[in-house]
């Protein structure tokens, strides 16, 4: 038998003593039945770019799942800081500690509004927020992304094949009725507006034309910057219509349980930002999955790109009273501006030691994937204006 718990927290590092004492104080508030000071263990989940996270058992005996997760955040890294020279659509970068403070009441602001036993969507509960450690507790919930089961379909996947609860294209349908709903719920009063106005959309439109340019050339670039900065200039109103923006809506970002609800999580809520934004981020996000980018094309078929394409965008449509949901011109620009931003964002990923050439070969085949997307997008345009 291993050593007794007591002396594992003794020797983990600061930051997992903390967790594991936190938890240890506070579970039978949280989950109550556990019982007072319940022995309270760790596994190191995740290790993201920004983030460690981690899931906390409470209680003994096998076959239980954790009850916790714990997500510390970390500050941005000197390449990312370094950056610079990559246009974004936000002007700056937050420190760690604002960033887990306004993740920490995105949670609770949502769980606010779906947490109760709402019959198409569910809401991580959150718990506590360490603040010197920039730690988030909250509830660990038991499902896989809605990313997680899109990638064990694709051809190429080991694991292909349907998990029950996923039929047809209603989450994706889902996906994008919750985010109307957010929309519609989410107050934004006092949060700084971004790319409020059709002439900052065409400064981003240029300034991401410029960056790919330089680094890929024209010919590898494309002339997509330069269209969408006109179309911009074209279909959007002077003012576009504002809404908060969740930060990072994207499949990967929204778990799909057994019984079909779905639940949003890792929010950002600093800006507010185009009412399309977010839709465009998640069409853009789950059409250029990386293992889509890599193959050119070859992992998702696109019938199945554009079902679940259309789904989303009818969800967000769904029941609306007071006219169209969606400007198709409008959205359709702004998933160009969105395709180019992602892009921008992997040509400036860092490189280092041997495997610069090997990432230049693929950076190359992952290009001309971007540029077919954007192609795609100006095509429909074309074909149906809005
Ligand atoms: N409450 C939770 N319960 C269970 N697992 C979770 C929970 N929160 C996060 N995770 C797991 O950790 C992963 C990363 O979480 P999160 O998205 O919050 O971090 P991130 O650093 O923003 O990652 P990414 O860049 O992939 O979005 C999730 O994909 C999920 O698998
Ligand atoms: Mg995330």
């Amino acid at each position: 038998m291993g050593s007794s718990p007591r002396a594992v927290v003794a020797l983990a590092p600061p930051v997992e003593s903390r967790i594991v004492q936190r938890v240890t104080e506070r579970a039978d508030e949280w989950f109550p039945g556990v019982g007072g000071r319940p022995l309270v263990t760790l596994r190191r989940l995740a290790e993201r770019p920004r983030a460690v996270l981690y899931a906390v058992d409470v209680g003994e005996g096998t076959g239980r799942r954790p009850l916790v997760l714990a997500k510390v955040r970390r500050g941005w890294s000197d390449a990312a800081e370094q950056a610079g020279a990559r246009p974004r659509l936000a002007p700056d970068l937050l420190p760690a500690s604002e960033q887990t403070a306004i993740e920490f009441a995105g949670l609770t602001a949502i769980h606010r509004m779906f947490g109760d036993g709402d019959p198409d969507f569910g809401a991580v509960r959150p718990l506590d927020h360490l603040t010197a450690d920039d730690i988030i507790l909250m509830e660990y919930v038991d499902a896989p992304t809605l990313r997680a089961v899109l990638a064990r379909s694709h051809r190429l996947s080991s694991q292909r094949r349907r998990p029950p609860h996923h039929r047809g294209e209603d989450a994706w349908r889902r996906a994008g009725t919750w985010l109307r709903s957010f929309q519609e719920r989410m107050p934004g009063d006092g949060l700084p507006a971004r790319q409020a106005s059709r002439d900052d959309v065409v400064d981003r439109f240029d300034a991401f034309g410029s960056f790919l340019t330089g680094r890929l050339g024209a010919r590898a670039a494309g002339d997509a910057a330069r269209v969408g900065a006109r179309l911009a200039a074209d279909v959007l109103p002077e003012r576009l219509s504002l809404a908060v923006g969740h930060g990072d809506y994207a499949p990967r970002n929204v778990f799909l349980s057994g019984d079909g609800r779905l639940t949003v999580f890792d929010p950002l809520f600093r800006w507010r930002v185009p009412r399309h934004e977010d839709l465009s981020r998640f069409l853009v996000a789950a059409r250029l999955q990386a293992v889509q980018v890599h193959t050119r094309g070859l992992a998702y078929g696109a019938a199945g790109l554009d079902r679940r394409e259309r789904a989303v965008i009818e969800g967000y449509c769904d029941d609306s009273d007071d006219g169209p949901a969606v400007q198709l011109a409008e959205l359709r620009c702004l998933q160009l501006l969105i395709t180019l931003d992602r892009w921008s964002a992997l040509v400036d990923s860092p490189s280092r030691g041997w495997h610069a050439r090997v990432r230049k070969a693929s950076l190359h085949r992952a290009s001309d994937c971007f540029r077919d997307e954007t192609r795609r997008l100006l095509l429909l345009v074309e074909s149906d204006p809005g």
